[in-house]
């Protein structure tokens, strides 16, 4: 057995960026400074988007999404119950009301036909979550928007890396949400990114983010001498720090090389886990890629004399970690008592939440690290 535990979603930081935040330290500038807006260039760049602007997590870019888009009290937003309480909370906190929709159950993904049944005339926007970083049915999303005349802002805190029939993800909505959060695939701690093309929803993003301070506020202590500014919103603290985005420009250029050795270890788990009793993720879609952010298995909990949590438990005393995503939103108390969801609701995302657990897949991952993980799950499971 392993002797150390194996922290589940710890990521790959090398020295470069140790440099960098360092170098940021000395400078003294911490704040919102040159660092972030080298790093909003670089990602624009890397999703070929017209505007990008970072804030300190993707929740607060679901949150100014949301008001950006024009979201008021009772308004309603179309959110997979299979995804984390960030999507849904974002609804809340600008007002609106998530109503929740199941996925499917091989992909994981909101279902179309579920958004459709969902709308009502208070309907506003939908809210995709490319789970895992597999693309959700964007063709499918993008006509029933279009047919209902609805926003969509899409929740791509998995799927930095991800394309749709050759598109990079984040750009068929009005606006994408990102995270680089440590466990995600590029990290800056905490931290996130709106991207758009709508200068509009860029700019009360910018503000928004902020204080609902006047544009350029961060350089109000800059060597160009002390400038004035307005607040035109009551507006957030959610502006990201140079010291994250220090993080960021160096983890950035190296997002392809670390997608392929989570491939590796991708393709490494389906063939160890195929012939056990779970199921493995379903196969990647034709002309999509996909950014390989969980590897999930689904227990067989029907031919398995073990359950998942014991599952869980099994694999902490092999010191390897593991998570579980998700427990669907409407088993949580607060979705259940606030909207009246109760289980029977969902009956896919419910399936996958009784059974799903995720193992370790980061790039900083040895093959002996990988190696003790599959030889827990066979050692548990076989
Ligand atoms: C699907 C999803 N949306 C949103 C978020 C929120 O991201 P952040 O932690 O950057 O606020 C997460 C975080 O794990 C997530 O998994």
């Amino acid at each position: 057995m392993r002797k150390n535990f194996l922290v589940f979603g710890s990521p790959l930081i090398e020295q470069p960026e140790i440099d960098e935040v360092v170098a940021s330290m000395k400078s003294g500038w911490l704040g919102t400074g040159p660092k972030v807006h080298k790093f909003e260039e670089m990602f624009r760049e890397y999703k070929g988007s017209k505007f990008a602007i970072a804030l300190n997590s993707c929740t607060a870019a679901l949150h100014l999404s949301m008001v950006a888009i024009g979201i008021k009290p009772g308004d309603e937003v179309i959110v997979p119950t299979m995804t984390f309480a960030a999507t849904a909370n974002a609804v809340i906190h600008a007002g609106g009301i998530p109503v929740f929709a199941d996925c499917e159950k091989d992909t994981m993904n909101i279902s179309p036909e579920d958004i459709a049944r969902k709308i009502t005339s208070k309907t506003k926007a939908i809210l995709p979550v490319h789970f895992a970083g597999r693309s959700c049915d964007m063709d499918a999303i993008v006509d029933i928007a279009k047919k209902h005349h609805l926003k969509i802002v899409e929740d791509c805190a998995h799927a930095i890396e991800t394309e749709y029939h050759g598109e990079k993800i984040g750009t068929f909505g009005d606006l994408g949400c990102f995270s680089f959060y440590v466990t995600k695939n590029i990290v800056t701690g905490e931290g996130g990114m709106a991207i758009t093309d709508n200068e509009e929803y860029a700019n009360q993003i910018r503000t928004l983010g902020l204080h609902g301070m006047s544009k350029n506020a961060w350089k109000r202590f800059s060597d160009q001498g002390y400038k004035h500014y307005q607040v035109v919103y009551a507006g957030f603290k959610f502006n990201m720090m140079d010291l994250q985005a220090a993080i960021g420009i160096h983890q950035l250029p190296r997002i392809d090389k670390y997608w392929k050795r989570r491939q590796e270890i991708w393709n490494r788990y389906n063939e160890a886990f195929k012939n056990l009793p779970m199921f493995t993720p379903a196969p990647v879609e034709p002309n999509s890629r996909h950014a390989y952010h969980l590897y999930t298995l689904l227990l067989d909990i029907d031919n398995s004399k073990i359950t998942r949590d014991e599952f869980l438990d099994e694999m902490t005393k092999r010191n390897i970690g593991v998570g579980v995503h998700y427990i669907a939103l409407h088993l949580h108390p607060y979705y259940q008592e606030t909207f009246n969801y109760k289980r029977g609701d969902f009956p896919n995302a419910e399936w996958i939440s009784d059974r799903t657990l995720s193992v370790p897949l980061s790039p900083k991952l040895t093959d002996e690290d990988v190696k003790h993980v599959i030889e827990a799950v066979r050692e548990i499971i076989g």
